[in-house]
């Protein structure tokens, strides 16, 4: 089976200001504090093992007074040398684009921006799957945002809405493991986006209501490795069927702010104008 033509080079921010300092998803809870050491201990064992499968890790500066800029998957969108930042929904996240900005002019990508005005979160809100983006709205991304960003990059995007707050970004709920397969939550999707990945992706492994609130859809995938934040064993022996190594990365210290594993990366590599697969 064909592997995926991108996730080999991640943007990473590290913990150093990482804590739960306002509510802005069902997850995070002020009054739970963050063990600095320990969710440092964690982000490093992340990166060491996607290190270990073969990626590349590139670092963004930590920023005191942004501490969800660890999950850089929301800094904006990465396609062939060009980003396009993030429009945070939340004022709280807001202040990240400047220094996520900052990275990319800094690194000579060019940098094409969306309407002030139309909420867009990244790639935690946007996944490939061959020559489609697939990309979720209503929680956090305007459903608007997509036609700008097909626009923009000149791609075919196809809409899946998100019902279920707890899994507010499309990553926690939908993740390609090569140019067939994928891991998908259809229980967070509508009747459309249920419709949409179907139709797309010809061999998915589904996984129930409660997986899935497990976060193990937010695993990230570098050629035949799933780094997973957990992997319930249904879901593992299916992987292992098809192939795949599963290595577990525990981010418990991140999953207070509701991320895991693929919120705390931010692939670097997508390039939709040469991927293979129909669309
Ligand atoms: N606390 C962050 C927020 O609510 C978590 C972001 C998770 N990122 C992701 N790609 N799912 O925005």
């Amino acid at each position: 089976m064909a592997e995926l033509t991108w996730g080999r080079r991640y943007l990473m921010c590290p913990p150093r200001y990482f804590e739960i300092a306002y509510e802005i998803n069902p997850w995070m809870h002020r009054d739970v504090t963050v063990d600095p050491d320990r969710a440092l201990a964690q982000w490093e064992g992340l990166r060491r093992t996607l290190e270990e499968a073969g990626a590349d890790v590139e670092l963004l500066d930590p920023v005191p007074g942004a501490p969800d800029l660890v999950f850089t998957a929301n800094a904006g969108f990465v396609n062939a040398g060009r980003f396009v930042p993030s429009n945070f929904a939340h004022p709280e996240r807001q202040v990240e684009t400047p220094h996520d900005l900052a990275w990319f002019i800094q690194h000579d990508y060019r940098i094409d921006r969306l309407p002030a005005n139309v909420h867009y979160e990244g790639a935690g809100d946007s996944l490939p799957f061959g020559k489609v983006l697939l990309a979720g709205y209503r929680t956090r991304s305007d459903a608007a945002s997509h036609v700008h960003l097909s626009a923009l990059l000149h791609v075919a995007v196809r809409s899946i809405e998100l019902l279920d707050d707890r899994l507010y970004h499309l990553d926690l709920t939908f993740c390609p493991l090569d140019e067939r397969r994928a891991i998908i939550a259809p229980t967070a999707w509508d009747a459309y986006g249920r419709r949409v990945v179907a139709s797309v992706v010809a061999e998915p492994l589904v996984l129930s209501a409660d997986e899935a609130l497990s976060f193990c859809a937010n695993s990230i995938v570098v050629g035949k490795t799933v780094i997973m934040p957990c992997c319930p064993p249904p879901v593992g022996r299916q992987l292992e069927r098809w192939g795949f190594d599963v290595a577990i990365c525990a981010v418990d210290e991140f999953l207070k702010a509701g991320g895991g594993c693929r919120c705390l990366t931010l692939p670097l590599d997508i390039d939709l104008t040469t991927s293979v697969s129909p669309g």
